[in-house]
């Protein structure tokens, strides 16, 4: 998978995909992310790339033509199955749309900034729009490297062992039972005996009870 990352804000975005398992799937050349300045493609002389909203109002919005130039270049150079825009207006991200993206082969993620793009912008280039959260950050950024974050970990070959993503809590609608570690006692605190058992099969049936109890405790909304 291939995914550019249009932003004003590169450097912001470095450090998520510099550690862990993000890192981990460029090393291993599952994934390549390329980061793209907005800056780079003004044509002005101040490298501006927003300007003012018409019709008067607070805010700055980022203009259409150094976003088309950096598109039109990208899209010159491959196909691209989907453009995403990251702002807080967009459809709710969950766990159905990182793997539905997990399946895609080159994706680009456009960043909203300030009061957002120009709406030319998201007519004619953008495929999907997404939000990460009822709440507005002050970029789309750390949505994209949410977003990003979400969609690599699921490549086939990303996590070592396989089966772990699709034990993730909401995989199956459902949120994940209570993990334990050593020691198995602890402050007079017990691990649940079953887990101590050895008796797999019970094991996976306490799992899945676990996992019933606490969704319809905390989130009854997934079992709808
Ligand atoms: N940009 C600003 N706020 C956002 C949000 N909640 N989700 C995605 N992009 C955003």
């Amino acid at each position: 998978m291939r995914i550019d990352i249009i932003t004003v804000l590169p450097e912001l975005m470095q450090s998520p995909f510099n550690a862990s398992i993000l890192n981990r799937a460029k090393e291993k050349g599952l994934v390549e992310v390329h980061f793209h300045n907005l800056r780079d493609y003004s044509s002005g002389t101040y490298k501006q790339v927003d300007d003012y909203q018409f019709g008067g109002g607070a805010g700055m919005v980022l203009m259409i033509e150094p976003i088309d130039k950096c598109i039109s270049k990208l899209k010159a150079e491959r196909d691209y199955d989907e453009v995403l825009y990251m702002t807080p207006d967009g459809d709710t991200f969950n766990q159905g749309m990182a793997n539905e993206l997990s399946l895609q082969t080159n994706l680009i993620i456009l960043c909203g900034h300030y009061k957002g793009v120009d709406q030319r912008v998201r007519d004619l280039f953008v495929t999907r729009e997404i939000s990460i959260g009822d709440y507005v950050l002050s970029g789309g950024e750390l949505a994209a490297a949410v977003v990003s974050d979400a969609v690599i970990r699921l490549l086939p070959g990303v996590l070592n062992d396989e089966t772990s993503a699709l034990t993730d809590t909401f995989q199956d609608n459902l949120l994940a039972p209570p993990v334990y570690t050593r020691p198995s006692s602890y402050k007079g605190m017990e691990v649940p005996k079953i887990l101590l058992s050895g008796d797999f099969p019970k094991i996976e049936k306490w799992r899945e009870d676990q996992a019933l109890e606490r969704t319809e405790q905390k989130r009854p909304d997934l079992l709808k």
